[in-house]
């Protein structure tokens, strides 16, 4: 009898949604290399020492933050055993032993008031937005200050411009190209007027043409900053900034950050909220 013919994988079925993930939207050099700059203008000179990460996931910026210097330490929460998990195997073993011992991983809600205090919070890529009230916002912000030492800054990115109003609408970037590349796909997929909820869907598209179909997805309230910036001061931070990138076509990749009052209202922008305790 003929053995059976092996299904040959598609490139979709043979991806890790998670390195896909993390090659398409994390630079956790740039993060780090941001935070010693929001932590230096809140604080002169002064370098940050201690990280904590909230809405960590894989917590590819904390593995960042303890490989950049050798007294750092990093503290990364997530709720998601999953996502923890996937970070140790793939991220927490690249490093050495030593920085696999300054960093800590809580699986549990970012609501949480830990120990020690720290010099920097990170809540990135918008996670904050499933907050979806004032008041469950509030809360979150006033644990988060609990959990800074005095002097400390919480920075969060925000994103905006008329263009993410757009239902139905797909942003489309090439990662790499060739046979190992692929597609990321970025869907605004509704956006609510009444009550401002937005979902939003991360694809990927394979050189094969498989797809891994709405990998992640995300149902958040769509914040504005003024919005944001009045929680923070209603949680106590003692003041808050606003970092616009800087239009210079001479900055690197990832261009640089200034702190602004007012601002061009680009059809997409996306920006950074430092909050200073
Ligand atoms: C958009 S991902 C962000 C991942 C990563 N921080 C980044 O910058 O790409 C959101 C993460 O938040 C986690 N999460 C959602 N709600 C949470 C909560 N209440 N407490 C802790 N983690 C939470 C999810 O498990 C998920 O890993």
């Amino acid at each position: 009898m003929a053995k059976p013919k092996k299904k040959k994988l598609t490139l979709a079925e043979k991806a890790d949604k998670f390195q896909c993930y993390q090659k398409s939207v994390q630079t956790p050099e740039h993060e780090v290399e941001f935070f010693e700059q929001a932590y230096r203008e809140a604080n002169g000179q002064k370098i940050p020492v201690s990280l904590r990460e909230d809405f960590c996931g894989t917590f590819a910026v904390c593995c960042e933050w303890v490989h950049s210097k050798p007294e750092r330490i990093a503290l990364g929460v997530d709720l998601c055993d999953e996502t923890l998990q996937w970070g140790r195997d793939h991220n927490l073993v690249k490093l050495s032993e030593d920085e696999q011992s300054r960093l800590r991983l809580l699986e549990q809600d970012v609501r949480k008031r830990n120990r020690p205090a720290v010099d920097v919070l990170a809540a990135q890529n918008f996670s904050f937005w499933l907050f979806k009230t004032r008041s469950e916002l509030l809360d979150y912000f006033k644990i988060a200050k609990s959990n800074l030492k005095q002097g400390g800054v919480m920075v969060m990115d925000m994103m905006g411009g008329g263009d993410c109003y757009q239902e139905e609408s797909v942003d489309k970037r090439t990662i790499k190209k060739g046979k190992k590349g692929f597609q990321y796909w970025w869907e605004q997929a509704s956006f609510n007027p009444v009550n401002a909820d937005a979902s939003f869907y991360i694809s990927f598209k394979f050189a094969d043409g498989s797809k891994l179909k709405r990998a992640f997805e995300y149902h958040w309230r769509f914040w504005t900053i003024p919005e944001v910036r009045e929680l923070l001061e209603e949680a106590g931070f003692s003041e808050s900034h606003v970092y616009w990138e800087d239009d210079d076509e001479e900055s690197d990749a990832y261009g640089t950050w200034s702190r602004g009052t007012d601002a061009p209202s680009n059809p997409s922008w996306i920006c950074y909220i430092v909050a200073v305790k």
